[in-house]
């Protein structure tokens, strides 16, 4: 049977800390919250009365209930005032000789049948139930940041750990309205694991200088959908933890994706933690504060844009860039027919190529037979199966009637390879990946190519920030910004379930209830197809040799096969 919790410590009233108080109190829960002075103990009621008030202010408490709130807790410097509690959670700093010091304490101070919790993000939940008299009763309850806000607790279980423990604590999870997945004790644990490795890859991708941070920000929360990009994430979560995590997983794998990045360890050395300290990769009004100060004015590249543009191919994407350069204003010369006279193109600054599966026949996929067997993709009739109409011959023939003015932009890798050898080589090329809308709008990537002038890329962004897209430039790197960080996530999430510690609806729910995402890491696996994520990954690990690239043999079995992780 259940064991009944009624009556909780929290121990350390930090950011993490008070949120826990918030969320045990605002389910009724008697809470008695401890820190280790009493200015810290007020600090953290202080904390308490902000949240709630924000919540009163928002119409969403009432102040009887914020009344009720507050008066569920106590505030303490005193570890012994946890002598009659059911249950502590211990949510103070990653180091785990405090952690294992305080365990070792409570042992002395609580009832035999009291639960000990931790809140360790990341540290080894054995070592800290094996320092204590009753390592049975020792268990992980690892909330997330804001800790009132966000879903998931992940109930860390040991060796040790009773059976019926982990059912109490799942089903009080559970009651706090919370979403509980269960895990063994492993280093970062599901969400960790998984989201430091990947924050750790983009600040590795800012520090190569080929993107903004905006841009680079604009890649995770625009072009994937995340509720944050990675750098604001990084400074909400603080960079100190993002580090301390960083160093526990590459302990634990050794693997160099999981490595702290240089960058990240001087920026934790000079003080700058993120919006705790008020500097971080922004700077932030004050110390604890969400709002960035150095935030660059609102692009007005839209100026820039260029009034008439050519859209070269068929398919939905074409049509869409048609509608939405029109409506912006643009005089668009739309050629959709490979038998088109190709006259008017000639003298237009800017002619976009859009390839897509209907674009090619059947056989090629578009032209990529040219890729493949090696033709000389110069020679427009190489293309047997299609006999020149498919986009590697069209769009060559369309290269050849352009203006060595014209900005040539294709929009995917087809269009890209179809203009091979048929160029002028003073034509500058500027290729963009137009992604699919998300909830924060619908990003153009636009790839730097070292023989591109500033001005033109300047101009194809500004024609499409103009046509209501959102915009970022990088260097022309394989994946560019969106896929360079998706897709090695979602090879980890696939690792990850290979290795058998947690299954792939345990992961989705984690990444969903844990960090905002709209959908898990399978879920966009299946919505994007293993194939595709397998390709984009082999061409990434071709340009970098970094080994964490190589698909995962299990998501490369669902590419063979086209079985779908879900469902
Ligand atoms: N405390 C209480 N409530 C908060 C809050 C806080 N710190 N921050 C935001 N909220 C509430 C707001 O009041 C608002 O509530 P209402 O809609 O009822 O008014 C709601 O959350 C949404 O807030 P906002 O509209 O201000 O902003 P948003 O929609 O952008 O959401 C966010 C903010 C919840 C932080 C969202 O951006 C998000 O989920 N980001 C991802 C955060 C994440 O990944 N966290 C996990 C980090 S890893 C971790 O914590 C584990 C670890 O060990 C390191």
């Amino acid at each position: 049977m259940a064991r009944e919790i009624s009556t909780v410590g929290v121990i350390g009233l930090g950011t993490m800390g008070a949120g826990i108080v918030e969320v045990f109190a605002k389910a009724g829960l008697t809470v008695v919250g401890v820190d280790g002075t009493p200015e810290l103990a007020e600090r953290g009621k202080g904390f308490l009365e902000a949240s709630t008030g924000r919540a009163v202010a928002k119409g969403r408490l009432s102040e009887d209930d914020q009344a009720a709130v507050l008066g569920r807790v106590t505030w303490t410097d005193q570890l012994g005032d946890l002598k009659d509690v059911d249950l502590v959670i211990e949510a103070v700093p990653e180091r785990l000789e405090i952690k294992r010091d305080i365990f070792g304490k409570l042992d002395d101070i609580v009832r035999d049948d009291a639960v000990l919790a931790s809140n360790t993000s990341s540290l080894s939940l054995t070592e800290i139930a094996a320092s204590t008299k009753h390592p049975q009763r020792v268990i992980g309850m690892h909330f997330f940041n804001p800790a009132p806000v966000l879903k998931l607790v992940e109930v860390i279980t040991t060796l040790f750990t009773d059976d019926e423990l982990t059912t109490s604590v799942r089903e009080l999870a559970e009651r706090l309205g919370k979403k509980p997945v269960v895990v063994g004790d492993r280093a970062g644990f599901v969400a960790n694991a998984l989201l430091i490795t990947y924050l750790a890859r983009a600040i590795r991708v800012y520090e190569t200088g080929h993107v903004s941070r905006e841009d680079l920000d604009a890649a995770g929360q625009v072009g994937i959908g995340l509720p944050m990009g990675p750098l604001t994430l990084s400074d909400l979560i603080g960079l100190d933890v993002v580090k301390e995590v960083c160093d526990v997983l590459y302990a634990a794998t050794h693997e160099p994706s999981a490595a702290p990045p240089a960058l990240l360890q001087q920026m934790v050395t000079a003080g700058r933690l993120g919006r705790k300290s008020g500097q971080g990769f922004y700077t932030y009004e004050k110390a604890g504060s969400g709002t960035v100060l150095d935030a660059p004015a609102a692009a007005e590249r839209s100026s820039g844009a260029t009034k008439t543009v050519g859209v070269v191919g068929t398919g939905d994407l074409a049509t869409e860039l048609v509608e939405k350069l029109t409506e912006s204003g643009a005089q668009v010369t739309a050629v959709d027919d490979p038998a088109a006279d190709l006259a008017p193109l000639a003298g237009l600054p800017l002619v976009l190529l859009v390839g897509g599966p209907e674009a090619g026949c059947e056989d090629c996929g578009g032209g990529e037979c040219l890729i493949a067997e090696g033709a000389d993709p110069a020679d427009a009739t190489a293309c047997e199966c299609c006999h020149g109409k498919a986009p590697a011959a069209w769009f060559g023939a369309v290269a050849e009637a352009l203006d060595e003015r014209t900005v040539v932009v294709p929009t995917d890798e087809a269009s890209a390879w179809a203009l091979i050898g048929h160029l002028d080589p003073q034509v500058q090329v500027v290729p963009v990946a137009v992604h699919q809308p998300t909830r924060a709008g619908q990003l153009v990537e636009v790839a730097r190519q070292l023989d591109a002038s500033a001005e033109a890329v300047d101009g194809v962004q500004a024609t499409f920030d103009a046509a209501g897209f959102v915009t970022l430039a990088s260097r022309d790197r394989a994946g560019l910004v969106v896929d360079a960080l998706l897709y090695p996530h979602l090879n980890d999430a696939v690792r990850m379930l290979d290795s058998g510690y947690a299954t792939a609806e345990d992961i989705d729910t984690a990444m969903t209830a844990g960090c905002g995402y709209p959908q898990g890491p399978f879920a966009m696996i299946d919505a994007i197809g293993a194939e595709e994520v397998a390709d984009g990954l082999t061409q990434m690990q071709l340009e970098t040799g970094e080994p964490a690239l190589t698909p995962s043999p299990l998501l490369v079995e669902h590419a063979a096969i086209d079985r779908p992780f879900l469902g």
